[in-house]
């Protein structure tokens, strides 16, 4: 079976969240259970600069798909390749006029989208498209996945370019639902989108065209990242919007949990940790702390309780609840390291309180993949607090440092910390805290819980041992994709009522 995985960000080449970690991990495992995977990405700069080409350059075709004439000198074209480091095939999308600027894959230098962003990702939903019904003559895919709404309007293309004819099956994951690329009704035209799917059975959102609303109301299946948030997503509470249209389209609907490349995150082999550790010999974690409180001029109390965190600081995310409770765990005995950006006041927020605490609490603002394992390796507490999430990974990487985590009980973060009470201590199933208000009182109250268990030394190494040794393999993951795959390959349904004949 073929796949065409379509995304915008690949670690280590390309990352502003746990994406570029996906979208790295599941094609290799996608490959390993026997699925045949190329992954078509923007030709951003550092992406290319790890990409070594290998074929003939092959020329985009412009008709049908969004204009860009004047804007893209030279014409847009797909190069096939290989990543250098793992042999990972992908198509990249040479468009220098749209990929290559300095500033992020989403936004510009000074934090705003690019103006031009719905051409940008509309661009590559058409590459999608065209590699999808055979562009490339040697490589015909019989599924396209397609990866949040930078190419959610993929199977729309698909269904346009086919006009009726056969076409690959399409899957489309939500990663984040708050994201979905809402553009005017003016940008359909420039697009080559037809003003007759401009309903509320297609793209049209509340008189606006929505990029993710055409990944959900196009695709043949469409996925989410975890099992909850998949059910919470049908909730007006957390479906941004979007409930109905998920409710309508429910039985094509399923979660399936990301996992974790445990060949980057395991304390056991991370170049980053001085002294590699395992559930059964933990000296290196010790000594990872005593490192992290020396770097960061934090007190070197080796029985500090070190609550860590590592985390894009937007809202989701939830730190605005921190501030508050910081006063409480440094009384408490604690010390606190947060890595992280994003959002201007909670950076600043957390900054200030953290500065009536010197020695005991520090924020970096930043992105540093090298500091984020250390304090994986160093923490005995990884925060989480987030409003909702789709799955999370940072939880999924501390508990194989182990680090505990402590996580709002929301989508993937519910489905993957069981929390620590007499009866899953009991059972020897508790992997770490979980609170359920999200206010900062919840919080602090896990807090208190995770000093309380702190204190009794036993109960935290068995905890602990038990969260190092749980598994979250991305080989389960890939086979619930493959046996989807297969599923919606051999029976590619009319994904959408509405007809085209005539529509363009
Ligand atoms: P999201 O994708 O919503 O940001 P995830 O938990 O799925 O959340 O993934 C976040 C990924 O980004 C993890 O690999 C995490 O280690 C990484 N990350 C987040 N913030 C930083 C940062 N400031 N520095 C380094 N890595 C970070
Ligand atoms: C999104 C979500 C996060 C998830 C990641 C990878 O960024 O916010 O919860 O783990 O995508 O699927």
């Amino acid at each position: 079976m073929k796949i065409l995985y379509v995304c915008t960000e690949l670690y280590p080449l390309l990352k502003t969240g746990g994406l570029a970690d996906v979208c790295a991990a599941l094609p290799a495992a996608l490959q390993a259970s026997g699925c045949e995977v190329r992954v078509l990405l923007p030709a951003f700069p550092s992406i290319a600069a790890g990409v070594h080409i290998e074929g003939a350059a092959m020329a985009l075709p412009a008709a049908g798909g969004p204009d860009i004439a004047g804007t893209s000198q030279p014409a847009p074209r797909i190069l096939p390749g290989r990543v250098r480091a793992t042999g990972q095939e992908v198509y990249l999308l040479d468009a220098p006029a749209q990929y290559q600027r300095r500033g992020g894959p989403y936004l510009d230098a000074s934090g705003h989208d690019w103006p031009d962003n719905a051409a940008r990702f509309a661009l590559l939903s058409w590459a999608a498209a065209w590699l999808g019904l055979g562009g490339d003559a040697r490589w015909r895919p019989d599924v396209v996945h397609a990866n949040d709404w930078h190419t959610g309007l993929a199977p729309v293309y698909l269904q346009l370019l086919a006009g009726g004819g056969p076409k690959p099956a399409t899957v489309f994951t939500i990663h984040n639902l708050a994201y979905q690329g809402v553009f005017p009704r003016d940008t359909l035209a420039p697009l080559g989108l037809p003003e007759s799917l401009f309903t509320i059975d297609g793209y049209e959102y509340h008189g606006h065209l929505s990029f993710m609303k055409a990944g959900l109301q196009f695709s043949d299946a469409l996925t989410t990242v975890s099992p909850r948030y998949a059910r919470e997503i049908t909730t007006p509470e957390q479906g941004c919007g979007l409930d109905g249209v998920l409710r309508h389209r429910s039985e094509r609907l399923s979660g399936i949990l990301n996992g974790v490349d445990y060949s980057v995150w395991n304390p056991a082999s991370d170049p980053l940790v001085e002294t590699p550790y395992e559930y059964n010999r933990m000296a290196g974690k010790a000594g990872a702390k005593r490192a992290l409180q020396h770097l960061l001029g934090l007190e070197p109390r080796p029985d500090a309780l070190l609550f860590g965190a590592v985390s894009r600081l937007s809202d989701q995310k939830g730190f605005q609840l921190v501030p508050a409770v910081l006063d409480d765990l440094v009384e408490h005995g604690g010390q606190l390291v947060v890595l992280g950006s994003g959002d201007a006041g909670i950076e600043t927020a957390l900054h200030d309180a953290a500065a009536r605490h010197p020695g005991q609490a520090v924020v970096r603002v930043g992105y540093d993949e090298a500091l984020a394992h250390s304090i994986m390796a160093a923490a005995d507490v990884l925060l989480v607090p987030s409003r909702f999430e789709p799955c999370g990974l940072t939880q999924l990487y501390a508990m194989r440092y182990g680090a505990l985590p402590l996580v709002h009980g929301v989508g993937g973060l519910a489905d993957t910390v069981t929390d620590s009470t007499p009866e899953t201590l009991g059972s020897g199933s508790a992997s770490g805290f979980v609170f359920h208000e999200f206010s900062a009182d919840g919080l602090r109250q896990a807090l208190h819980r995770s000093f309380a268990l702190h204190r009794r030394r036993a109960d935290w190494a068995r905890v602990r041992r038990h969260a190092m040794q749980l598994r979250f393999d991305w080989k389960v993951a890939a086979q619930a994709y493959c046996t989807l795959y297969q599923r919606i390959a051999a029976a590619p349904g009319t994904a959408h009522a509405t007809s085209l004949n005539g529509s363009r």
